[in-house]
């Protein structure tokens, strides 16, 4: 695991665009994990800005992380419109090359597995982003997450729906259950490489970085991982020894 501290956010999302871009340049056809949340979003304007330069992800195809269960298509804090609006539709990844976990789905466990096979079809993931949350989460794998899963459903704790409240008008709109890539998916990816800034998650850094791997903190089983990049700024830093 590979920890940089860096001077704020606008850093250290133009050293996840170096690796998003290195990746494209070397395999045009890269597999991209997406995080949504407000973590990722330098590294996307930072994409979208080095697209305007000619950075091309016509040949690219990107899996989103997870999904809300039971929000209307459309709705704007949907992860299908999060990503799209986010970066997909800034950049010229063709959009039936974006995929993202159906939250409408009648059959959900059947959702899941396809979104599986989508990936390895795909040939697997080559960079997945991610964020953390104050529990410790990745994707929406809360505390006690198994570390083998695999795309499913999953509850929401109300940490984490308080923390999203922003998101929506008010904590009763966020929605109780998500689909999350598993811990086991997002290990398979080639290189992680997770954001983090501020004061809010210096715990949740230094159980991921430092605590013993465990799964009351999922996070921490990236300390397995054999690409994993923690970005972090001076304040989510700030509990590390
Ligand atoms: C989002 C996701 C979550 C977030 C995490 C941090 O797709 O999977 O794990 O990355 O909740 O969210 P922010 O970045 O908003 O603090």
């Amino acid at each position: 695991m590979e920890v940089v501290i860096l001077g704020g956010s606008r850093q250290i999302g133009r050293l996840a665009a170096d690796a998003v871009e290195q990746l494209v340049r070397r395999k045009p056809d890269a597999v991209l994990g997406l995080a949504t949340g407000s973590s990722p979003l330098p590294v996307y304007d930072e994409l979208a800005a080095r697209h305007g330069q000619g950075l091309d992800f016509s040949q690219a195809s990107a899996f989103a992380l997870d999904e809300y269960v039971g929000l209307p298509a459309g709705h704007p804090a949907s992860y299908r419109e999060v990503v799209r609006r986010e970066f997909t539709n800034r950049v010229n990844i063709a959009p039936e090359n974006v995929h993202v976990p159906d939250g409408t789905a009648a059959d959900i466990p059947a959702a899941c597995a396809a979104y599986e096979e989508a990936m390895a079809a795909a040939g697997g993931i080559d960079l997945q982003l991610l964020g953390v949350g104050t529990d410790g989460h990745i994707g929406f794998n809360e505390p006690c997450s198994s570390f083998a899963s695999r795309t499913r459903i999953k509850s929401l704790i109300e940490q984490t729906r308080r923390d999203n409240a922003r998101f929506f008008d008010n904590l009763g709109g966020v929605p109780h259950h998500v689909i999350t890539q598993g811990l086991g998916t997002i290990m398979a990816a080639r290189h992680v490489i997770l954001l983090a800034t501020g004061a809010q998650k210096a715990q949740a850094v230094r159980d991921l970085v430092e605590g013993p791997v465990a799964a009351i903190c999922p996070a921490s089983v990236l300390q397995f991982h054999p690409h994993a990049t923690i970005l972090l700024d001076e304040a989510a830093a700030s509990a590390l020894k």
